[in-house]
């Protein structure tokens, strides 16, 4: 039987399963929920990325729906038009894909990339300036993802945690 933790750090909810193999963490807070029930799994070492991202939506003055995050290997992208990469950092939770919600409405990934939502663009260009990456700068386009850039930065870590989260989540 597994014990639950739930911590509650700056007003966001983390579950911590304490004796599951899987060692990704559950995120939410009030500016960042998973979208359609989306439970939004990542690694602990991108928990201060989306405590960036939260910071970001209020002061933007917007809210993120995250419609993906952790994936498995060959799990089929619900939505996508780009093909995963072999890399992905989804595949390590280090990455989510997202739409916001503005005063201005719902910005999916035709309205992020079009930038004319200028609460959008606030919030995108404040996470490039605190060192995220967004795929509306990506060669193949993909303006609902947003990354820590774990692959290219730290490979040796990346292959470590894809090992660790493929194997045991
Ligand atoms: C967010 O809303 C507040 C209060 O309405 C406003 O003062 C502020 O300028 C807004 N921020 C942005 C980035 O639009
Ligand atoms: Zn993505």
């Amino acid at each position: 039987m597994s014990t639950i933790l739930k911590l509650v750090v700056f007003g966001c909810i983390l579950t911590v399963a304490t004796s599951s193999p899987c060692q990704l963490t559950t995120y939410s807070s009030r500016k960042i929920t998973g979208h359609n029930g989306h439970s939004i799994r990542i690694d602990s070492g991108f928990l201060g990325s989306m405590q960036m991202m939260h910071a970001a939506a209020r002061y933007c003055n917007l809210t993120v729906k995250v419609t993906s995050s952790f994936r498995k290997q060959g799990q089929p992208v619900p939505g996508s038009i780009v093909t995963p990469a072999t890399h992905s950092n989804h595949l390590v939770g280090r990455a989510i894909d997202m739409n916001v919600v503005t005063p201005l409405g719902w910005c999916n990934s035709k309205c992020l990339q079009a930038r004319k939502d200028k609460y959008a663009v606030c919030f995108i260009d404040g996470l490039k300036r605190g060192g995220l990456r967004w795929g509306g700068d990506f060669t193949k386009i993909d303006p609902v993802h947003l990354d820590d850039n774990y692959y290219n930065k730290f490979p040796t870590s990346w292959l470590e945690l894809f090992k660790q989260h493929q194997t045991n989540c």
